[in-house]
Parts: structure tokens; C-alpha cells; sequence
């Protein structure tokens, strides 16, 4: 008899995509649904908080509903209920847990909070089939710049944080200065393809040596600067040269620092994550050096980087597999940890 398969149903709210997605034994995506509210939150130049729970609440219902149906499911094949639980907004968070609580109660399925940092990571899993513990993470997204010993599927070890900005953050505020729109990352990637990455020097902050943390507010406040002065000045300011040599300075750190942890742990295998793992620049310069050194990489698709719930999904399934359910009392935590 054939075996039966394990379905996880994931929700992620914790920004601004409303997401749904279901899986098969917690690496096939069988759906994975991602409504992004970006166009509403583009005239403020990012996140209204308020508005991205409103968006969540109206919206998630129809999210998990499409979910399902792509995936050809219905609530009776479940096995599990994955849901984040933070970092996050926390009127956010609250939407996707409350939806969540609510299927888990009425179909009396078992459910798990995630932590969305491990949900990134877990992309890897969907993608590569065959990727375990342990291996490196570096995590790059809106909210974190991490380096993660993944030393189990549930057991990490933070080796570096962002002491200030998040590198995403910082893509997102130069970006909105240069006036080239929100969410920055993708846009200052497409300016920067016309530009010459040499053409400013801006700072590389490495922090102490062998430091494995990193600080991106430096580096951003003075392409600020230089822009305004620029400006001020009455100079036209080249905003592809500006882009290509901010974006050249943060991979270059974010590299450099991540072949110092290779170095350090001894580890074999590395796996990117997070909305910045999109970036073209930052994938072939971490291929190379991975390359050179007889390092694996691997990468989630462009589609699984950013925000989506299928990484929740797989992160779940892991996490339910090795400690078992969590209770009806699970709570929202805006800064939950690794
Ligand atoms: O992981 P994510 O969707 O949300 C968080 O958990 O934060 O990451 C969003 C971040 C944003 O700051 C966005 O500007 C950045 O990822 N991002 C990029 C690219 N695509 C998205 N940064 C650089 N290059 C990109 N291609
Ligand atoms: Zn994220």
C-alpha cells in the first residue's frame, strides 16, 4: 500500500504578503500562494503597519482558500497547521495565528508556531531535496543580516547579527533617497546595471577583526550624504553609479564575512536566504567564492526568498517532527528569536 503523505497547511502574515501554501511530507510545495500588499504600501514608502493588518484580515481567508484548491485539498487531508509566529508586526502576526487557531480548533488538526527566520532557512529544504543539518546559513532580508551555524533542523547558533540596519533596510532607505521607489532592493539592483560599481568608494565596515557581525547604517548614511551633497552642489548625480557602487560595498562585506564563518566552522555547505538572497550580485559573488574553495551553495528560487509560506510550511513540518505540537494558547511575538 502506498504510503500515505503528510500535507502541512502554512500561513505567514508578518509583514506585508498575506501567504498560504501546502506541502507534502515538508519539501514539496504542492501550492504557495503569496498576496502582496506592495502596491498599498508603495505612496507611504513602506510598511503602514495598520494597513498591512487590515489587508491580512481582509484577505487571508480567500489566501488559504486558493492554497488549498491549487494543491487539490481540502481541510480533511491536513495533518499539520503551520503558522508564524514572529519576528513580525504584531497586529500582523495576530491575523495569520488567529486564522490559524481558529482552522486548527474547528478541524481539530495540530498546529506549530514558527519563527520566520527558520521558515527562510527551511526554503532551502523545498529546493534541495537533499540539504540537512549542519550546514551555514546567511540570512539576509528586510529585517536580518544574520550568520547561522545550523547545527539541527530546531537548533541554531547565531555566529553574527547586524548591529544596526538589516542589509534589506538599508537597500530600502537609500533606495527611497535616490528616488527609486519601494521596496529598494530590486530597484537598486535594476539602476545599478547601468552604472560602474567603482565609481564611488564607499565604506567597507568590517567591525573588529574576525568580527562575523555586521553594520550597514554607516555605509548607508554616507551614500545619503554623498548624494545630497552632490546635489547641493548642483552636480547631476549619475543614480546608476550611486546604486552600483552602494549595492558593490554591502555584497562585499556580506561575502568576505560569510567565507570567514565557512572558514571558522569547517562546514562543507552553505545556504543563502532571505528577500536580499534575490540579488544577482550577491548569488554569482557568493558562487564564486563558494566555488573556489570547494564550497556547496545552495539558494532558494527567487520566489521562495522573499516572504512566503511555503518555508513556513517546511519549517513546521521539521519542527513538529522533532518536538511535537504546540497548544491553542500560541501567542504572537513581534521579537522572537532564533
Ligand atoms: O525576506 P523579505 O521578503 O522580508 C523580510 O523578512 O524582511 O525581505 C525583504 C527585503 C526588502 O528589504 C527588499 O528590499 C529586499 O529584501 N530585497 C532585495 C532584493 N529583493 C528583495 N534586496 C536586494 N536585491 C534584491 N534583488
Ligand atoms: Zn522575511
Amino acid at each position: 500500500m502506498k504510503k500515505r503523505r503528510f500535507i502541512t497547511l502554512a500561513i505567514e502574515t508578518s509583514c506585508d504578503e498575506t501567504a498560504a501554501a501546502v506541502l507534502e511530507d515538508g519539501r514539496n510545495a504542492l501550492s504557495n500562494v503569496v498576496f502582496s500588499q506592495i502596491e498599498e504600501h508603495k505612496v507611504f514608502g513602506g510598511v503602514v503597519p495598520e494597513i498591512a493588518s487590515r489587508l491580512h484580515l481582509d484577505r487571508i481567508n480567500s489566501v488559504i482558500d486558493q492554497a488549498l484548491s491549487e494543491a487539490g485539498a481540502d481541510l480533511n487531508d491536513v495533518d499539520l497547521i503551520g503558522v508564524t509566529q514572529g519576528p513580525g508586526l504584531v497586529g500582523a502576526l495576530l491575523v495569520g495565528l488567529a486564522a490559524a487557531k481558529g482552522i486548527a480548533w474547528a478541524a481539530e488538526k495540530p498546529i506549530v508556531g514558527v519563527q520566520h527566520i527558520q521558515g527562510h532557512i527551511s526554503a532551502n529544504y523545498i529546493e534541495h531535496k537533499d540539504l540537512a543539518p549542519p550546514f551555514l546559513a546567511l540570512v539576509v532580508s528586510g529585517g536580518h543580516t544574520s550568520i547561522v551555524d545550523v547545527k539541527g533542523y530546531n537548533e541554531f547558533e547565531i555566529l553574527g547579527s547586524t548591529r544596526d540596519d538589516a542589509a534589506g533596510e538599508a537597500f530600502d532607505k537609500v533606495a527611497r533617497v535616490l528616488g527609486l521607489g519601494y521596496p529598494g532592493g530590486p530597484k537598486i539592483e535594476a539602476a545599478a546595471k547601468a552604472g560602474d560599481p567603482k565609481a564611488v568608494m564607499f565604506k567597507r565596515v568590517f567591525l573588529e577583526k574576525n568580527s562575523l557581525d555586521f553594520s550597514f547604517s554607516g555605509v548607508k548614511t554616507s551614500v545619503i550624504n554623498y548624494f545630497n551633497a552632490e546635489k547641493r552642489s548642483g552636480k547631476t548625480v549619475d543614480v546608476a553609479d550611486v546604486a552600483a557602487s552602494f549595492q558593490q560595498s554591502v555584497m562585499d562585506v556580506i561575502v568576505a564575512k560569510t567565507m570567514l564563518a565557512v572558514k571558522r566552522t569547517g562546514y562543507g555547505k552553505v545556504a543563502a536566504a532571505g528577500g536580499v538572497a534575490a540579488n544577482g550580485l550577491l548569488r554569482g559573488m557568493l558562487a564564486r567564492a563558494c566555488d573556489e574553495r570547494g564550497i556547496r551553495l545552495c539558494f532558494p528560487p527567487l520566489a521562495l526568498c522573499t516572504d512566503n509560506a511555503a518555508m513556513i510550511g517546511a519549517a513546521a513540518y521539521y519542527k513538529y517532527r522533532e518536538k511535537g505540537p504546540d497548544d491553542l494558547t500560541l501567542d504572537a511575538f513581534p521579537n522572537l528569536v532564533l
